[in-house]
């Protein structure tokens, strides 16, 4: 074993924290449920050791606002498994940490470059940093309807056009897990003195195996955020950001990272991201290897059912992207002429099968290292039957395409966010200036922010989306949208 093995064996913030809660304390601090000595339902189902775990900010278990004792060396730990220089323990989920890259790295009036098909988490960054979105389209795939990478010629045309930029943000992978060259595009960015923020909320596991993609920090990226809870295996809210090289700024990191801090986080959330990491580093090669191998094997299965296919890497490639996350499952159900959400519905009601998400064509499974064998026959057998059933019906296959709309610009999402507002039906909101994300959940990815006019095509969009029974996300509720009151709105001073 050597030295890096054997410092990645350790977990010092759980072992701290067993020791301390195993000492059997007199608790006269808080949290008020004194370890579990409330007896409530809850811990009558989970047993004691969850409510033992969540301990609050005890002598020796260090501070996470300033951490110098078992969370720096956690912190440390899971920087050297990414192959980071410095790892932060969010507890407040993926959002928190995109929250505090972009406020880190833009000041009000930045300009900032990135994809439209981001998740909404960086809009909310946008309004809070007062940063200029520059966006990028990202390639379409009207097959799938959905929005893949961004290529290396929309980027470089983006830089040039605005030299100006203070960072290029990327998504490495997308929801689909489709990547794009982020090697290059680091380069170039940095070549043209951008710092480069990563959001990888579906991108943990490509820094544990070579049959997956690169991570964004393995190929260059200043700053990544990582949904380790997402497919690492930590507790959901549990995530980290990365930092690499010179051109991060820790110091304004850190502070901003302490406006978005709980001065309470959860115990039990960082003990779970010391231990995942420890679990990943020694498993998670060999078994998401593995979970490479099952994939294909289910998607080779999941070809031969008649009326559905599932989208493998190379179909991918062949439509001119860079890469594709092998350990997902899209599958496209749309030739049944059933929706995805269909699809997703039936699999859920009649199979006791949760998916990740659906859209109009296709079904996302998200799969891990804690995936086995059976989880993905129970799978395809399922949509076996599902393409029995739909094949006698006979429906027409649907053919919905994507209707990318250009954003139209119009103000900064915060200038936006914080002008007057009225509210207008969504039937007639065309040609005002939303105040709003609106989004179809999932996959959360904005089809209007804030600053952007509504079009005509954006609102036949949302009827769409609504007619089909998809969750439309909006501050109002999607019938009634808020927009900015232009007559009484003057400009922001910031
Ligand atoms: C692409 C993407 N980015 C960011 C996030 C936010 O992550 P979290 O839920 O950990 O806050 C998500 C969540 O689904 C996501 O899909």
């Amino acid at each position: 074993m050597n030295k890096k093995d054997e410092r990645q064996l350790k977990t010092p913030y759980f072992d701290k924290l067993k020791e301390y809660t195993e000492s059997k304390p007199i608790s006269l601090d808080v949290p008020g449920h004194k370890l579990g000595r409330l007896n409530n339902e809850l811990l009558e189902y989970t047993g004691p050791n969850i409510f033992k775990l969540d301990a609050n900010a005890p002598k020796g278990l260090d501070n996470l606002s300033k951490p110098k004792g078992v969370i720096k060396e956690a912190q440390d730990l899971m920087a050297e498994a990414f192959g980071a220089d410095q790892a932060y323990f969010l507890t407040n989920g993926t959002t928190q940490g995109i929250l505090a890259v972009i406020m880190s790295v833009c000041r009000a009036n930045h300009k900032i470059l990135l994809p439209r098909n981001v998740h909404k988490s960086i809009i909310n960054g946008l309004i809070l940093s007062g940063a200029i979105p520059v966006f990028m389209k990202p390639n379409i795939d009207n097959s799938l309807g959905i929005a893949n990478g961004v290529s290396v010629e929309t980027v470089r045309e983006a830089i040039n056009d605005n030299p100006d930029a203070k960072a290029v943000f990327l998504i490495n992978p997308t929801y689909f897990g489709v990547v794009s060259d982020m090697r290059e595009i680091v380069k170039l960015a940095h070549e043209h003195e951008m710092k480069v923020i990563v959001d990888e909320a579906h991108g943990g596991h490509f820094y544990f195996s070579d049959k997956l993609p690169l991570g964004a920090i393995e190929a260059g990226a200043d700053l990544s955020v990582v949904s380790t809870h997402k497919t690492i295996g930590s507790f959901t809210q549990s995530s980290v950001i990365l930092t690499k090289g010179p051109r991060v700024d820790h110091n304004r990191l850190e502070a901003t990272l302490n406006i978005l801090n709980s001065t309470s986080p959860s115990g039990i959330l960082m003990a779970s991201l010391d231990v995942a990491r420890k679990h990943m580093y020694f498993e998670g090669p060999k078994k998401l290897n593995k979970l490479v191998e099952m994939t294909k094997t289910a998607r080779d299965k999941i070809n031969q059912i008649p009326g559905i296919e599932a989208i493998t890497e190379d179909y991918f490639l062949k439509k001119g992207e860079f890469g594709a996350d092998k350990s997902r499952i899209i599958v496209k159900v749309s030739d049944l002429g059933i929706t995805g959400f269909e699809a997703y519905n039936e699999l859920r009601d009649e199979y006791n099968i949760q998916l990740e998400l659906a859209e109009t064509h296709l079904i996302l499974a998200v799969l891990t290292i804690g995936t086995t064998v059976d989880d993905l026959k129970g799978f395809t057998e399922a949509l076996r039957k599902i393409s029995e059933k739909h094949l006698k019906e006979n429906r027409e296959p649907i053919h919905q395409k994507l209707t990318y709309n250009e954003p139209i610009y119009y103000m900064r999402p915060r200038e936006a966010y914080h002008g007057y507002k009225k509210y207008v039906p969504l039937e007639e909101a065309a040609n005002e200036v939303a105040a709003e994300s609106i989004m179809v959940y999932p996959p959360g990815i904005p089809i209007v922010i804030p600053g952007e006019v509504i079009t005509e095509e954006i609102i036949s969009d949302l009827l769409q989306y609504r007619a089909s029974g998809s969750t439309i996300l909006s501050d109002s509720d999607g019938y009634l949208i808020k927009v900015v009151d232009l007559e009484k709105s003057g400009p922001e001073e910031d």
